[in-house]
């Protein structure tokens, strides 16, 4: 008896104990020097919006309860994944399209601003995405929107109004339908869809209003995968918050990410060209007709440490035919790179480590669990060399037991295009700056968190 039930517990344990080393809470390892957030603190100022991570302790769109490290890096892995199939769908569809596609709706954001919308003002807080154009907040009457879901109640507003159907705008609209002389419109992606008015009101971004501002007002959402939080589109597109605001902003913005490592601090999105760094490297902002939203760059080339790595031009190309190159994008989280690109990146960072045993982690595929000993890796733009630090290359676990190259293959989608996206866990702590009326696409080092 005596000796079956400690045999027995032997074996749990032995089960147990991996898991427990397994089961690491998503760290949160405060860095020095930052801005606290203040969750009521005072309204943004000027042209500067507080950017915080939706895992923040002021965003109520953090996890209910705590996830283990390993399945908010497998989570993570998963949203980048149907993300980048989406981005690389673009070069497919329409070229103006004002709202997110369904597609983007199933989408977890990484990092999310408050917006005041409406006379008075009512704030919400949105999903900032630097590859759609789109704007979208779920409004009053929406069914189907999730519970946690805070609306923007459209009858408090005195500026605001729906869209007639003869508009413009209508047309370009995806499904649309006339109700009431309002312009409707509908969505579907997957198990969920979603029904919009297009709609106007203010917006206020910090202290600058944006008055006439288009918008789809959600008013139905089925399935479970709407996420309960508005979407800003940075994106450049014809729509976009840009071209709507392009007298007050002019094209031109700047954002610091701050590190989910710090999840008490905030980052910040600046607006306009009042206040950017002046001295800053740049590299050419490319436009690509074939996907019109994003930003692309002209990646010549990816450094291990101070080694150029192998990688044939083909796979980092810019081609304004096939829509093929590089992007930066604020919403997906680890870069990605086409397999020819990356598999001599990754070969170069094993090869550095010796013969240390290399381990993976749902989609890394190059873990290890001692020291990783290569110290930087650059990308090498047009123009500017951009050296990044272990903890924008590196994710550890809490305990340190555990580092991956948060890097992976870009998925393989169905379109005959190659894309390549520079993510948000290797933009932390860098401002990067947007300037479309010079073309131009800066970074520098900022700590932000
Ligand atoms: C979506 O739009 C189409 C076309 O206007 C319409 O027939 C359909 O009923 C709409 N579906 C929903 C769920 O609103
Ligand atoms: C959306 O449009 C429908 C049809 O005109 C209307 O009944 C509904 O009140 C509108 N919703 C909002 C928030 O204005
Ligand atoms: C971050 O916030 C938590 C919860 O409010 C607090 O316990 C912790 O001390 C904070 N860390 C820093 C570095 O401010
Ligand atoms: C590689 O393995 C050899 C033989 O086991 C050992 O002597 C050497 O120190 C190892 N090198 C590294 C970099 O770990
Ligand atoms: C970037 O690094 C490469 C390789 O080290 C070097 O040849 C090139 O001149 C650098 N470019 C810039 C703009 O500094």
């Amino acid at each position: 008896m005596a000796s079956s039930s400690s045999f027995h517990s032997f074996s749990k344990m032995s089960l147990i104990l991996p898991l427990c080393l397994f089961l690491l809470l998503l760290l949160i390892s405060p860095s020095q020097g930052a801005k606290n957030t203040n969750c009521n603190g005072p309204d943004d100022e000027g042209s500067t919006l507080q950017v915080f991570h939706i895992y923040s302790k002021c965003s109520p769109f953090k996890p209910s309860k705590p996830m283990s490290w390993e399945d908010s890096v497998l989570q993570m892995q998963s949203n980048d994944q149907s993300r980048v199939l989406y981005l690389s769908s673009l070069v497919a569809g329409k070229s103006v399209v004002p709202i997110a596609s369904g597609r983007q709706i199933t989408q977890s954001p990484t990092y999310i601003v408050r917006v005041k919308i409406g006379t008075p003002g009512q704030t919400l807080l949105m999903a900032m995405d630097t590859s759609n154009d789109a704007a979208w907040i779920p409004c009053n009457g929406c069914v189907g929107c999730p519970a946690s879901t805070t609306v923007f109640d459209s009858a408090k507003s005195t500026s605001f109004q729906n869209v007639g159907c003869g508009v413009a705008g209508c047309q370009q609209v995806p499904n649309p339908s006339c109700l009431a002389n309002t312009c409707s419109f509908n969505m579907t992606y997957g198990g969920s869809s979603i029904a919009a008015n297009l709609s106007i009101d203010t917006f206020r971004l910090a202290a600058d209003p944006i008055p006439s501002y288009t918008f789809g007002c959600l008013q139905k959402a089925t399935g479970n995968s709407v996420p309960p939080q508005g979407l800003l589109g940075l994106g450049r597109g014809p729509m976009s918050l840009l071209s709507q605001s392009q007298s007050l902003y002019q094209s031109t913005f700047s954002y610091c990410l701050p590190s989910f490592k710090g999840l008490n601090f905030t980052g910040s999105l600046r607006l306009g060209p009042t206040g950017q760094p002046k001295n800053i490297k740049t590299t050419p902002l490319l436009k690509n007709p074939r996907r019109s939203s994003l930003y692309y760059v002209n990646l010549v080339g990816i450094k291990v440490g101070k080694k150029v790595v192998d990688i044939p031009a083909e796979a980092l190309a810019f081609n304004p035919t096939t829509g093929a190159g590089t992007i930066i994008d604020s919403g997906t989280v680890f870069t990605r790179l086409v397999q020819a690109a990356y598999v001599p990146v990754r070969d170069e960072f094993r090869r550095r480590m010796g013969n240390a045993t290399v381990s993976s982690l749902g989609g890394f595929d190059t873990c290890y669990n001692v020291p990783v000993t290569v110290p930087t890796i650059t990308f090498m733009f047009s123009g500017m060399n951009v050296t990044l630090p272990q903890d924008n290359f590196l994710i550890h676990s809490t305990a340190g037991t555990i580092t991956c190259l948060a890097m992976a293959e870009a998925p393989v989608g169905n379109v005959n295009s190659v894309l390549n996206v520079i993510a948000n866990l290797q933009q932390q702590n860098h401002r990067i700056l947007i300037d479309v009326p010079n073309s131009r696409l800066g970074v520098a080092r900022e700590a932000c968190s």
